[in-house]
């Protein structure tokens, strides 16, 4: 099939490809993914989706904004669609991967010829074939196997000299705002040895400074697979490989970082003090309400026994504004924490509603002027308190 398709695409029916990503860490390496994909197949990269022959959006849906901004530049192309019929326009991600999305997508932009998942990018290829022998509309987005193959080659695109390494899929926290669980599926670990190979190949490359590792909660790496494996054990075993890199790793939930991982960060060279611990919030009330399943105690507790251990830790948060039924004292508490730990860096958001969450039938929603005013103290707040740690 490859070779008829190959004949096809040296005709000079497809010669380039533009991949446009939005959202998280996971999402720019799965589009390396697909353009490791795509570059096999014989096209070009292009940045500009107008020169190309195939455009992919991969999507986001963490909040509405960024299902606008993809829905934007996704309409943006029906102009060029019309002039160029043989373009072929694919959405994959997460946004599509919502119930009942796809058909919207489908209705909203009956130019788009393909729709696929999260789960199933590495079957691109079979996609655009399908696509070009005549079906209309491909949605695809069923999971094939809880784990991708392993032999799929990345087109890695090496900012700062780092590489990505996913060791989880999916998530099983369920924290009543997010949709990463129902748009991704539950928590599956890769093998260590499937890690570790990677890695060699990608030290072997002799390009890549760092390594990140990739899971929406790295800590609780292992514990689907019954082996006795566990994130503590990954992050050494990939440390002690030789070659002159660091290990960096995101995302640490807090319920699950223990005193076993703290140890191993401080002590083990090669991995990184960069800490990314998400507090979400200062207040207890509304961390249970998020079913954080931590307290404020909990949480400073925790960054107190990682700054006694790794004297240059630098911890980074995320956290949300106007969570329903935040009140303003619920806000203060925020705002002590803020001040009490002095992140390194803060991704502050508005709370916004996602459908079929818990969260979005609260029905203590918090005005949306209520979460600008929020958001900004916290970014003004922040902005003061690097300004004094750097001492100007
Ligand atoms: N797995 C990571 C987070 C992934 S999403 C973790 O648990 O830390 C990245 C960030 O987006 C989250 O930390 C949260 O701060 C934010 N976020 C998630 N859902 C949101 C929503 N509905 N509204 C606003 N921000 C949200
Ligand atoms: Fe979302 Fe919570 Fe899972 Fe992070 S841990 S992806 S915030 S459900
Ligand atoms: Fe967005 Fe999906 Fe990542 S919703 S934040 S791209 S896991």
């Amino acid at each position: 099939m490859l070779v008829i398709l190959s004949n096809f695409l040296y005709n000079g029916v497809m010669e380039k490809f533009c991949i446009v990503t939005y959202g998280c860490q996971m999402n720019v390496h799965e589009s390396e993914k697909l353009s490791g994909i795509l570059l096999k197949m014989g096209l070009t990269e292009t940045l500009k989706p107008t020169e190309a022959d195939v455009i992919v959006f991969n999507t986001c849906c963490i909040r509405e904004s960024a299902e606008n901004k993809a829905k934007g530049n996704i309409g943006a192309l029906k102009g060029y669609k019309k002039k160029n019929p043989n373009v072929i326009i694919a959405v994959g991600g997460c946004m599509p991967q919502q119930k009942g999305e796809a058909e919207k997508l489908i209705a909203k932009f009956p130019f788009i010829d393909i729709i696929f998942g999260t789960q199933n990018l590495f079957l691109f290829e079979k996609f655009l074939e399908e696509r070009i022998k005549g079906k209309k509309h491909i949605i695809e987005l069923e999971y094939n196997s809880p784990l991708p193959p392993e032999n799929i080659e990345f087109n890695r695109d090496g900012k700062d000299n780092n590489a990505y390494v996913n060791i989880t899929y999916g998530c099983n926290n369920f924290c009543t705002y997010c949709i990463v669980p129902y748009v991704r599926g539950r928590e599956r670990s890769r093998k260590e040895s499937d890690i570790i190979n990677e890695c060699k190949q990608i030290l072997k490359e002799g390009r890549f400074k760092s390594i990140t590792l990739l899971g929406q909660n790295v800590n609780s790496y292992g514990n689907d697979l019954n082996d006795g494996s566990n994130f503590s054990k990954l992050l050494k075993n990939v440390a002690s490989l030789d070659g002159d890199f660091v290990v960096k790793f995101m995302t640490s939930h807090p319920k699950d970082l223990s005193d076993e991982l703290i140890e191993t960060i401080a002590t083990t060279p090669k991995i990184s003090h960069d800490i990314h611990l998400p507090c979400q919030s200062g207040s207890t009330k509304i961390l249970e309400a998020m079913n954080r399943r931590y307290t404020r105690e909990h949480y400073l507790e925790i960054v107190k026994k990682i700054r006694a251990k790794i004297k240059d830790a630098n911890i980074s948060t995320d956290l949300i504004v106007g969570f329903p039924g935040e009140t303003e004292e619920d806000f203060n508490q925020t705002i002590s924490l803020i001040k009490e730990v002095k992140f390194s860096q803060i991704f502050a958001f508005m709370y916004s509603k996602r459908k079929g969450t818990i969260a979005e039938k609260m029905d203590n929603q918090v005005p949306l002027l209520v979460k600008r005013k929020r958001v900004n103290e916290v970014l003004n707040l922040q902005k003061q308190i690097l300004k004094e740690y750097k001492g100007d």
